[in-house]
C-alpha cells in the first residue's frame, strides 16, 4: 500500500509567532485525529523552520523545507544548502515549486542537480511539476509532465525511488481557486504512473505516492483524494488555517 500524505506549503506566509501558532493548533488537532499511516507534513519558511521542528517534535507533524541549493556550500548568498536542513532536523525538502520555476529560474537542469544533490544527503524530494494553462490548452499537458520528469528525474535509479515524493500541480490551478477536475487529476496521475512503470517496473511504479496540488480544499479534497491514483495533496491556502487544513488531512 502506497503511503498517503498531506503536505502543507507554507510559502511565504506566517512569522514567527503565526508559525508556533498554526503548530500549535494542528497539533491538538491531529491528536484527536485517527492518521494510520497517513504522513502530516508542513513546509515552513526557511526562517522559521528550526522553531517549528522543535515545536513538531513528538508529534506527527514533519516540518520540510520548501527548497535548497544544489552546492555543498560556498559563495551563494541568500542561499541554503542540503548540510543546513541536516542539521537543523529536516529529512524532507520540496523542489521545483512551479513559484521557484517561474519566478526564480529554476530549470530542469537546476532542479536535477538539486535533487542528486538531495538524495546524495540522505534527504527526502516532494519533486513538483505541472503544465501551463497554454500547455493543457494546446493539448501538450502530457508531453510536458513527461519532459519535466524525464529530464530532472528518470536518470534516478529504483533505489533513489524510494525517497522521491510526486506532486503533481498544475500550474493553472495553484492560487487560482480553479482546481483540477479530480477525473483530470486520476487521469495525469495514471499517465505519470504509467511512466514510472515504463522505466522502473511496476513494483516500484507502484510504490511511488503521487499528490495532487492546487487549490485543494475541505470542499473538493474527499472527492480528488478518492481517485486511485492519488495519493494525497500538496496544500497551499488551505494549509494556513488550522480547521482547513485538519478538514483535508480528515478527508485522505
Ligand atoms: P494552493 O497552492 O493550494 O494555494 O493552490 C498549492 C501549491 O502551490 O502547492
Amino acid at each position: 500500500m502506497r503511503t498517503k500524505i498531506v503536505a502543507g506549503n507554507w510559502k511565504m506566509n506566517n512569522n514567527l509567532d503565526e508559525t508556533k501558532k498554526l503548530i500549535k493548533g494542528l497539533k491538538k488537532s491531529i491528536k484527536k485525529t485517527s492518521l494510520g499511516k497517513t504522513r502530516v507534513i508542513v513546509a515552513p519558511t526557511f526562517v522559521n523552520l528550526y522553531s517549528a521542528v522543535k515545536r513538531a517534535k513528538k508529534s506527527k507533524i514533519e516540518v520540510v523545507a520548501q527548497n535548497m541549493h544544489q552546492a555543498k556550500n560556498g559563495a551563494f548568498t541568500g542561499e541554503i544548502s542540503a548540510d543546513m536542513l541536516l542539521d537543523i532536523g529536516i529529512k524532507t525538502v520540496i523542489l521545483g515549486h512551479s513559484e521557484r520555476r517561474t519566478y526564480f529560474g529554476e530549470t530542469d537542469e537546476i532542479l536535477k542537480n538539486k535533487v542528486d544533490t538531495a538524495l546524495e544527503n540522505n534527504l527526502e524530494v516532494i519533486f513538483c511539476f505541472g503544465e501551463l494553462l497554454e500547455d493543457r490548452k494546446s493539448d501538450n499537458h502530457f508531453k510536458v509532465v513527461e519532459n519535466q520528469l524525464k529530464k530532472a528525474l528518470f536518470h534516478l535509479n529504483k533505489k533513489d525511488l524510494k525517497n522521491i515524493i510526486l506532486a503533481y500541480e498544475p500550474v493553472w490551478a495553484i492560487g487560482t481557486g480553479e482546481t483540477a477536475s479530480p477525473e483530470q487529476a486520476q487521469e495525469m496521475h495514471a499517465f505519470i504512473r504509467s511512466l514510472l512503470n515504463e522505466q522502473y517496473g511496476e513494483k516500484t511504479s507502484n510504490g511511488v505516492s503521487i499528490l495532487y496540488g492546487g487549490s485543494v480544499k475541505p470542499t473538493n479534497a474527499k472527492e480528488i483524494f478518492s481517485k486511485p491514483d492519488v495519493d494525497g495533496g500538496l496544500i497551499g491556502g488551505a494549509s494556513l488555517k488550522v480547521d482547513d487544513f485538519t478538514a483535508i488531512i480528515k478527508s485522505i
